[in-house]
């Protein structure tokens, strides 16, 4: 099996002000700079990439944005392309999070579309898939995220997966305070690998995938430890110094 290292990335969401993005960054940097094993990142929001990019620069933190435009640059006003993002220093950028898809109207394709124009600009996107809890009720969790696995693929090929990170997210376990059982996760994770190990499964060995909803500082370690969860993408509690730090601990092993 491959060895696979943890990363932590905490989703900002709509959150955050310069005064309060200063303590809780300052507060990361210090508190986790002992962690050799995991990687730590935050997605902050588009006005605070220079802050984030002035903090975090030569340190063991990276940053990134919580969602890219699919298109290079030109006339698409409020848009924010993956180079822009390259150029204050980001390493990812979020995409297809469910909160994008449901509210804003993304569709898996769109995702895809903005999958390939981070790539390509250097990002290394976070591709964020999951079903909603209508669709687990009626039994087609895996329908869901294959369809929404497949849209990536079918667009860039399955090698641009081994330059990405995908996150499992159960939209009925996002900023609800209803996490999946490890053992729920890590049925959907294992089922996310073995479809993409159909295709080629030494890109499927070496994906990190993340789990992300509702993890907190009591309940990461018991899914990080699970074999196919990688880490996780933070949500609430990454706005919180005492609770990310914690997490970004339970994933040192
Ligand atoms: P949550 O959000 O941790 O607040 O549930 C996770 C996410 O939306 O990425």
């Amino acid at each position: 099996m491959a060895t696979r290292s943890k990363l932590v990335a905490g989703n900002w969401k709509m959150h955050g002000s310069t005064a309060q993005n200063r303590d809780l960054l300052d507060a990361i940097v210090s508190r986790t700079a002992w962690l050799e094993k995991a990687s730590i990142a935050v997605a902050v929001p588009y006005p605070y990439l220079w802050q984030a990019q002035s903090i975090l620069a030569n340190t063991h933190v990276s940053w990134g944005a919580q969602n890219v435009s699919q298109y290079e640059k030109g006339a698409y006003t409020g848009e924010v392309s993956a180079a822009m993002l390259v150029d204050f220093g980001c390493r990812y950028a979020i995409v297809g999070h469910s909160e994008r898809r449901a509210l804003f109207g993304e569709d898996s394709h769109t995702v895809a579309l903005k999958f390939r124009a981070a790539q390509a600009a250097g990002l290394t996107p976070i591709l964020c898939i999951g079903e909603t809890l209508d669709q687990r009720e009626t039994g087609v969790t895996e329908q869901v995220v294959a369809e929404q696995l497949d849209a990536v693929i079918e667009l860039t090929g399955v090698n641009a997966l081994s330059s990405s990170v995908l996150a499992y997210e159960p939209v009925w376990a996002i900023g609800t305070g209803k996490t999946a059982t490890p053992q729920q996760a890590q049925d959907v994770h294992a089922f996310i690998r073995s479809r993409i190990a159909a295709h080629d499964p030494a890109v499927s060995a070496k994906l990190r995938v993340l789990y992300g909803g509702s993890v907190k500082a009591s309940n990461a370690a018991e899914l990080f430890c699970m074999p196919d969860i990688d880490g996780g993408l933070i949500g609430g509690a990454s706005l919180v110094a005492d609770e990310f730090v914690a997490i970004c601990n339970a994933a040192k092993n």
